[in-house]
């Protein structure tokens, strides 16, 4: 759970990073106090044949070692048929129990109510979106209502990925071509980390996600603005345009650092905004070198490829189709205008 707190989006923190047992944040869906009632009962079966098989065995050690020279053995048992059918029969009723309890688990998870709000997920090295079905895009976000079945449609642009929320107690992987789903309900509103949970290259570890569990008419309020934001942002105002930016800047923020102390596995906004500041060509990994600007950032969102910079390798995903001409021109205002909202270690200015 230390390592997960790195992971949190700017401005969020969890609750689930706070309690819970030795092996699991506290429970928060309504599947979780079946699934751990059946890993308690599998731990405390565990844990008392390991005490009474490892006791017996350090008892005959004791009782049958051999006390003079030459002695010899003066019966031999071949069998015991009572003893032979108790650890049989035991052992096989407590598999039966354990097969029943998960199988009827494994079916109620795998069949989402038909009423189940449903989100789309996109994986992509390395971060998560979430598009609800009023066009809202929250990325690393996922917000749900409280209270109702939650259906989550997922499928990865890259590399195999999965989604793993450890205080629900579901996981699925996400596989490039094709859908997999799961499906969760959530009473209490609050917020829980979403891991990926499938080594998926160099930021694996810094591809979290935080759930945020709203109130019916929270979630309904705070859908729609998520879903209108970028509309309402007026393109004549360089500030404004900045700010959108840095909120769209989540999805690179696994990959591309604002802040110097920690540069990421790609080259941080601060490089890129103090070579175009200064007009400074950049050396690119095939020898040439390409002035920044405008060009040079809008291609490298939407054809990664064309431009990889000396010292980087070519593993950005594109965004075409995912940010309009809007998004990426507040996104190149943004990384153009920074120093006027953040600091050189990505905090935020005052009054920024
Ligand atoms: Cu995506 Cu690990």
């Amino acid at each position: 759970m230390l390592a997960a707190a790195a992971a949190v989006p700017e401005g969020w923190s969890t609750d689930d990073l706070e309690g819970g047992s030795m092996w699991m944040p506290n429970p928060a869906s309504t599947f979780a106090g079946s699934i751990d009632g059946v890993f308690n009962f599998i731990y405390w079966i565990c844990l008392i044949f390991f005490a009474l098989i490892v006791a017996m065995m350090v008892y005959f050690c004791v009782k049958y070692r051999r006390r003079e020279e030459g002695q010899k053995a003066e019966v031999q048992i071949t069998h015991n048929t009572s003893l032979e059918l108790t650890w049989t029969i035991i052992p096989l009723l407590l598999s039966v129990v354990i097969f029943y309890v998960g199988l009827e688990g494994y079916v109620q998870m795998r069949q989402a109510p038909a009423n189940a709000y449903e989100v789309q997920v996109t994986g992509q090295k390395w971060n998560w979106t979430f598009t609800h079905r009023n066009g809202a895009q929250d990325v690393q976000v996922l917000k749900v209502p409280a209270g109702r079945p939650v259906k989550l449609t997922m499928t990865s642009t890259d590399v195999l990925h999965s989604v793993y929320i450890p205080a629900f107690r579901v996981k699925q992987d996400v596989v490039p071509g094709r859908y997999s789903s799961l499906w969760f309900q959530a009473d209490e509103p609050g917020t829980y980390q979403l891991f990926c949970t499938e080594y998926c290259g160099t930021s694996h570890s810094q591809m979290a996600a935080i759930v945020s569990v709203l109130e019916e008419d929270e979630f309904e309020r705070q859908i729609a603005e998520d879903a209108a934001w970028l509309d309402k942002v007026d393109a004549t105002n360089a500030l404004a345009m900045a700010e959108a930016g840095y909120r769209l800047y989540a999805r690179c923020a696994s990959c591309h650092s604002v802040n110097l102390d920690e540069p990421g596995s790609a080259p941080t906004f601060w490089d890129t905004h103090d070579m175009w500041e200064a007009g400074t060509p950049r050396q690119m990994a095939d020898g040439s070198s390409v002035a920044i600007d405008e060009n040079y950032i809008k291609t490298s969102i939407l054809y990664p490829g064309e431009h990889v910079v000396a010292g980087y390798v070519d593993q950005m995903p594109s965004f075409r189709g995912q940010l309009d001409e809007k998004a990426i021109q507040a996104i190149f205002t943004f990384i153009r205008d920074m120093d006027d909202l953040l600091n050189r270690d990505g905090s935020l200015k005052a009054g920024g």
